[in-house]
């Protein structure tokens, strides 16, 4: 006899994150994984820094200082809060802890592959609700709500798709499930939007008991290295979370490294304003080749090519070789899309160009 896993987890295909190599080109733009161009704020590098000469000593377990000020900025209770090892980790934990075999997580059909892949390994089953227009669907999923459904997720704004409920959808969707669903809004790119009917997930939070809503360090802040999120919840999810997290589980590192980046409100400014200005400007370029630009409230925008699956890997395999590394979207259902994280000026002014030569090569 072998040692086996518990059943279905051998049926768990691994996540997979962006390309960072390419091999023979001679630069390398990395667009596919959603990071920060201008990097972290410096002060957040020079906090992180100054825990090297106490690497021997156990972090904060309670990450009480980070706690505060992130409550202080943005008008939150602390004791609500929950960090975690990004905000991956704070999704796992939150399935483990709600839901095992015979339960269900509801998820939109395009949303973020954690979803799924968090509820498979704690035993229960996803079920994907189908989307309108790549947008989350608040009658499908309540459609697919059953008794044994535990909690569901959405990514507001999704990725990969850039969509967003606004408040009255997601209030709308809130309302319609039973008291014994957890709403988790996964407000992973919720500093770069600037929709005015973008919800108030935290307010709707405060005044429910089945709502958390998930946050991250590793877009706005640009620390994805680090591992940091937090989670804003009931008071009973965040006990729970609490409990069945590690005890060390953010590292001192990013503790301080998160506490500076979250007061250096000008970093979070420029890098909005720098994702506003390129976001607009790729949108605008890339649509006049053909291709169809998906409006996004992210730092990334989704691609659909006309000419399909088959000009979509072209496009991702020419794009490559010089260098370009964007995110092919097979695994989220999507093969004749390719999503485009918005980097620096350069960046976006070379990938411009390279899918207009890459699609008028196809048309040749
Ligand atoms: C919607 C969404 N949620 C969560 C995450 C995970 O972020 P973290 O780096 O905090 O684990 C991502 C990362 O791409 C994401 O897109």
């Amino acid at each position: 006899m072998s040692v086996k896993p518990r059943p279905g987890i051998l049926d768990v295909a691994p996540y997979v994150g962006g390309e960072s190599k390419a091999a023979g080109a001679n630069r390398v733009i990395r667009l596919a994984s959603n990071e920060n161009p201008l990097g972290p704020s410096a002060q957040a590098i020079a906090a992180y820094a100054a825990e090297k000469d106490k690497l021997h000593r156990y972090p904060d377990g309670g990450a009480t200082e980070l706690r505060q000020t992130i409550a202080a900025n943005e008008s939150l209770e602390a004791a609500r809060i929950v960090c975690g090892a990004g905000s991956d980790e704070l999704i796992g934990l939150l399935v483990r802890a709600y839901a095992g075999p015979g339960d269900e997580v509801l998820y939109s059909e395009h949303g973020f592959l954690m979803y799924p892949i968090s509820a498979k390994t704690a035993g229960a089953t996803p079920v994907a609700a189908p989307e309108a227009n790549l947008t989350a669907d608040v009658d499908g999923l309540l459609a697919r709500v059953t008794d044994r459904t535990r909690l569901v997720f959405i990514a507001n704004p999704n990725n990969p798709t850039g969509s967003y409920l606004s408040e009255s959808e997601l209030k709308r969707l809130h309302k319609g499930l039973p008291d014994h669903v957890l709403l988790v809004i996964d407000a992973a790119y919720a500093e770069y939007v600037t929709a005015p009917d973008y919800p108030q997930a935290a307010a709707m939070v405060e005044a429910a008991d089945n709502v958390v809503m998930l946050r991250t360090f590793s877009k706005i802040h640009g620390l994805a290295a680090l591992r940091l999120g937090w989670a804003y919840g009931p008071p009973a999810v965040i006990d729970v979370l609490n409990r069945v997290r590690g005890p060390f589980n953010v590292s001192q590192a990013a503790q301080a490294a998160g506490i500076a980046a979250v007061q250096d409100r000008d970093h979070v400014a420029r890098s909005v304003a720098h994702n506003s200005k390129w976001l607009a400007w790729f949108s605008d370029a890339v649509a006049k080749t053909g291709i169809e630009v998906l409006p996004s409230a992210g730092n990334f925008v989704l691609l659909r090519f006309p000419g399909g699956t088959a000009q979509a890997e072209a496009v991702l395999a020419a794009t490559k070789r010089q260098g370009i590394l964007l995110r092919g979207m097979v695994g989220y259902g999507l093969p004749d899309c390719l999503r485009v994280t918005i980097g620096t000026e350069d960046d976006m002014r070379a990938t411009a160009e390279a899918l207009q030569e890459a699609v008028a090569e196809a048309v040749r």
